[in-house]
Parts: structure tokens; sequence; C-alpha cells
């Protein structure tokens, strides 16, 4: 019998959700595109996201290219390190990710390096799941996918691996968006690209994929969030570090949690809430969703904590679907650094502070002519020293790698007291990291249900639903007028129309019984259906159907198009929406 996967794609394969990218040439692994209905539910999940991060939290979207420059990947430390260990079988060829092959044998098998896993694939003899060939070394493979900009390959370029680094690259501007204040956040829905080893988890991994990113920046000796206390009573299904030890996972509030230390920070508990509302919301099980924290020796070169979203899925088990990491002052440091630029805001104090300023003077009269071109780095070693640097009869000092001694009659100091007005800071990065594709299969895996037909008139056959939230569905409503006569079709019309006015997508269906038509529908996850009939006519109503209960209620065709709208988008009740038949 197929399993739950199978079963979902083989109808997002034939109701236009999703294809194998590049099918008419016999497809590549880790590509696909979105048909026709799965663009647009993809699109809908992206918009709830927009909701909630950009419209609700107020971190502005941006746009940066999917191309950049290899100063941006160098800082952010993907050309030195995004790398998975690569073992090829020497006897078909055929590539794998040399930790997941051992996965059964050892726990936490992606911290080893690569000769450390050669060792285990050697001595426990695993040899290649294809045909049983011998394994070759194991190798870092660099995920980035290299181009080159501009005629003559001369400047290095990647398509981006996250898109994350277009907010770290524009913060100069940003800080200036925001006039300098503290925290604020930015965001960016779009492509990232990663060459993965060996994608044979269908959608789950992609070479080509969405990510939904945002980077809060925020000033790091406070990170607390004025919004907590809305979100503290959120019970979230948590498997900390310790649980992981314990093989076992705790349901808890989350003001609790950040109490007990096990969540680092509110701002990060936050960030947690946040998802696990985004993720409810556009239709994940919250039974099959739980939060784990990575293990000290998991985590990506660049952060301090972090806690993946991961959502339970029938064939591949528990996967990771965001990521929420502290990132630290890592990444400003990093672009900084490479730069040359400094990347840090000012943060004014509420009162001037009186402090005491050591300041040293060096003379160069006297520096200059003895030390030349060395002179100037000299001055700046010497303006950095503390008043105990200098108790000594000379001055020693280290000048790229060279010791040097100074005459104490060189330098003059003071200590002077001055009103501080404010201080520079490098601001601290909290990250939610959405993948969206993983987060579209996912809720049309949660939502997929199969079971015997109840309605009457309809034949005993199995019916297959989509229980996708209303305003996540792709088709929003369907009207379908029960005959195909003239004098149906026309008012049949006017309420597509007007549902059209008020930005519902609808579909009209007028082919094979009324029975067929809800399961079409049905399957696709329309909530909605309208049937337009012979009381129509008479009284001016129309039969409004629900798709999860089946259930019917007549409705006034005046006010459909709005009637429709609250049920979507205001919670209104299918109760409430008529009179029930
Ligand atoms: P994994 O361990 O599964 O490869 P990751 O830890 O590399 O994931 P991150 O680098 O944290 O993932 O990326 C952030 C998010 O981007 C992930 O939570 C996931 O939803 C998504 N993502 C990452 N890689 C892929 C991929 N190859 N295909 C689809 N989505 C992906
Ligand atoms: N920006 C986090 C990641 O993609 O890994």
């Amino acid at each position: 019998m197929a399993d739950k996967y199978e079963q979902v794609i083989e109808l997002a394969k034939r109701r236009g959700f999703l294809w194998n990218s590049f099918e008419l040439y016999g497809g590549t692994a880790g590509f696909y595109d979105y048909g026709p209905l799965g663009a647009m539910l993809k699109r809908r999940v992206e918009n709830i996201w927009r909701d909630i991060f950009v419209i609700n939290e107020g971190y502005y979207e941006i746009e940066a290219p999917t191309i950049g420059i290899e100063d941006i990947f160098i800082a952010s430390g993907h050309v030195g390190g995004f790398s998975d260990p690569l073992t090829e079988c020497q006897k078909c060829n055929e590539a794998f990710r040399a930790d997941h092959l051992v996965k059964d044998i050892m726990d936490n098998p992606d911290t080893l390096s690569a000769d450390e896993l050669t060792d285990v694939i050697n001595k426990n003899s695993v040899k290649c799941p294809e045909c049983g060939g011998k394994l070759g070394k194991v190798y870092e493979f660099n995920l980035m996918f290299k181009t080159s900009i501009g005629p003559g390959g001369k400047r290095a370029g990647y398509l981006r691996p996250e898109t994350a680094q277009g907010m770290f690259v524009d913060f100069p501007r940003l800080v200036k968006f925001y006039r300098d204040r503290l925290p604020f956040g930015a965001t960016q829905i779009g492509k990232a690209y990663r060459n993965e080893i060996s994608p044979r988890q269908g959608v789950i991994r992609l070479r080509e994929f969405t990510q939904a990113e945002a980077e809060i920046f925020i000033d790091p000796r406070d990170k607390t969030h004025p919004g907590f206390r809305e979100i503290g009573d959120i019970i979230l299904n948590l498997y900390s570090r310790e649980g992981q030890d314990a093989g076992e996972s705790t349901r808890m509030q989350i003001k609790e949690a950040v109490e007990k230390g096990i969540i680092a920070h509110e701002f990060l508990g936050y960030c947690l809430a946040r998802t696990y509302q985004f993720l409810v919301r556009v239709g994940v099980s919250p039974d099959k969703l739980r939060f784990r924290q990575h293990m000290s020796d998991e985590m990506a070169h660049y952060a301090a904590d972090c806690w993946d979203a991961e959502i339970e899925s029938e064939r591949f088990g528990w996967v990771e679907v965001v990521g929420i990491a502290d990132r630290t002052d890592y990444d400003l440091k990093a672009h900084a650094k490479q730069s040359e630029t400094e990347l840090t805001v000012y943060i004014p104090y509420d009162k001037p502070k009186k402090v005491e300023r050591f300041i040293v003077k060096p003379n160069m009269g006297i520096l200059g002519p003895k030390f030349k071109g060395k002179a100037g780095k000299i001055a700046s070693a010497l303006k950095a020293l503390k008043p105990q640097e200098l108790a000594g009869d000379v001055i020693r000092l280290e000048i790229d790698g060279e010791p040097i001694t100074i005459e104490k009659d060189t330098v003059t100091y003071e200590s002077v007291s001055e009103e501080v007005h404010g201080e520079t800071i490098i601001p601290h990065v909290i990250e939610p990291s959405f993948g969206i594709d993983r987060i579209t299969y996912s809720l049309l895996e949660h939502s997929y249900y199969e079971e015997e037909a109840k309605e009457e008139g309809e034949d005993e056959e199995t019916r297959i639903v989509l229980r996708l939230p209303p305003e996540v569905a792709p088709v929003q409503a369907a009207v379908l007028p029960l005959l195909t006569r003239e004098e149906l079709i026309k008012p049949a019309n006017e309420i597509v129309k007007n549902l059209r006015k008020a930005g519902i997508l609808v579909s009209f269906d007028d082919s094979g019984t009324i029975g067929r038509r809800y399961r079409r529908n049905d399957e696709i996850g329309t909530p909605y259906s309208i049937t337009v009939d012979y009381d129509t006519l008479k009284d001016g109503t129309v039969t409004i159907r629900d798709r999860d209960t089946m259930k019917q209620v007549r409705a006034a065709m005046s006010g459909i198009a709005e009637n429709i709208y609250d049920m979507i988008y205001r919670g209104k009740s299918f109760e409430d929406a008529g009179k029930k038949v």
C-alpha cells in the first residue's frame, strides 16, 4: 500500500500542486515546480508569514540579489566551511552524504570530521546502498553553486545559500532606515541554493528552495521582549538538550522554559512562539510539531543557541522546517572585518554619564624620524595602552610580530573626566529561518485524509480531502450550477464575479454530477462550494457546502461574497453563514 508521502505526491502531481522540474527532459533530483494550485498555496503561506513578521512585527521586507559576490561568503564563512561530507561508491560512482550512511550506527554523526567518518565506514564495512560497492574516502564538499560575474570569469560569484546575508550586507542602510533604534528587523522571502549531495527526499531536500528569514538586530544587553507577556502562556513541545539526553520531550509554557533557562532568553522564546503561531495557522498539526534545541557540538559556526521547529512526517520522521538561532554578533563582526567598515549602532544614554578617560599622546616628532613607516602603527598601539602598561621604565610593544622598545619620554598621558552621551555597540542577531517548501509539503501531508463518503447521492468510494485552513487553500470557493442550464449558469456567473471582486479565488465547475464536483473540490482543499439550483430562482438563496463536515446551509445570494469572505478571513462560523438545510 502506498504510504502517505506517495499518496500526497500522487495527488499533488495529478491536481497541479507539485511537478518534477524538467520532466520533459527526464528531470533532475532536487528541483520541483509548483503547478497552478501549488504556486497559489505556497504564495498564501508566504503571505501569512508576511502578515506575522512584516506587518505585525514591523520587520520590513527587502529584496537582495540571489547571486552574491565572493567577499560576502568569505566573511559569512560559507566559502571556508559550508560543506557536507561526501563519499562516492567506487563501483557505481553514486555520491552519498557520509554522515547519513552511518546514522544508524552512531548518534550525531554530523559532528564527525571527514577522516573520522571514513574510519566509521571502514570499521563497520558500510557499503554503497545502491549496488553494495566499496565506498571511497570521505571529503568535505562545498554546497554553494559557484558562478562567475561578467565576461571572462574574472569575478567569482555564488548563488546565495541563505537569504540572511542580504540583510547583513545592507546593515549600514538598515540602521539609518530604522533611525539607529534597536531592536529592528529586516526580512526576506526568496530563493536559496544548495548543491545538496544526494537529494533523495523529494521536496524535503531541494537544490533550489525558498526561505523566509528575519534578521532581528538587538541590543546584546537587553534580550527581553515587550510582547513576551502576550505569548508566555503558550505551551510548546520542547525537546531540549537535556530532553534529548533522556530521550523525551516536554510540554511546557514558554514563560516557564525561559524562567528555568531552558530557552536562553525572552527574545528567543518570543520567536519560538511566533513560529508556533505561524505553523499552526498555515495548517501544521500542533501534535506533530516540536522544538528541538541543537546540541552544543551541532550548532552552525555562527550560533550561540539554536532551536529547530521540527514537523513529523510519516515517511521522513521529524524534519527540520525552521531554524531559530541566536547568531550573536558573529555576522556583523565578520562583515566589518572583511569590508573594513564599522558595523555598529550608537545608543544614546537617557542621561549623560561622567567617565574618567585615560589619554595617551605619542610624540610623533620623535616617533616619526625614528620608526618611519611603522610610526603610525606604533602610535595606535601606544594610544590603546592602559595606565598599568605605562608603569615600567620603558614601554614594550609588539608590532607585526617584531618586539619594539619605546622610551618613556616618547609619550605623555593624563586622566580626564568627560561627559559621555552614549555608546557604540555591535548588535546581536536573532534569526528565525523558515524553509517554505518543507512547510508547504508538511501541511499538505497533515491535511490529507482519505475517508468513506457519507453524502447522499454519491458513489460509495473513498473521499480524498485536503483539510487546509480556508485562508491557505488555493481555491477558496467553487461555484456549481446544479445543471448546465442557462437559467442556472447566469446567476452562477454573477456569484463568481462578486467573489472575484472580493479577492476570493473561485472556480466555476459545471461538468459531471454534483457529487463528483464536490469530490474534485474536496481533494484540492476548496473549503466552500456554492450550489445554484431552482430554489435560487424562486427565493434568491444558494446552498453553501462545508468541505470538512459536508454539511450544507442555505444563504442569500445577494450577500454571498461577504459571507464567504468572513468565513475565510474573519472567523465567521459556517453555522452563522446561513440557515441549515
Ligand atoms: P538540514 O540539516 O535538513 O540540511 P539545515 O540545518 O542545513 O537543514 P538551515 O541551514 O538551518 O537548514 O536552513 C534553514 C531552513 O531552510 C531549514 O529549516 C529548512 O526548512 C530550509 N532548508 C535548508 N536546506 C534545505 C533544502 N535543501 N531543501 C529545502 N529546504 C531547505
Ligand atoms: N540562515 C540560516 C540558514 O539558512 O542556515
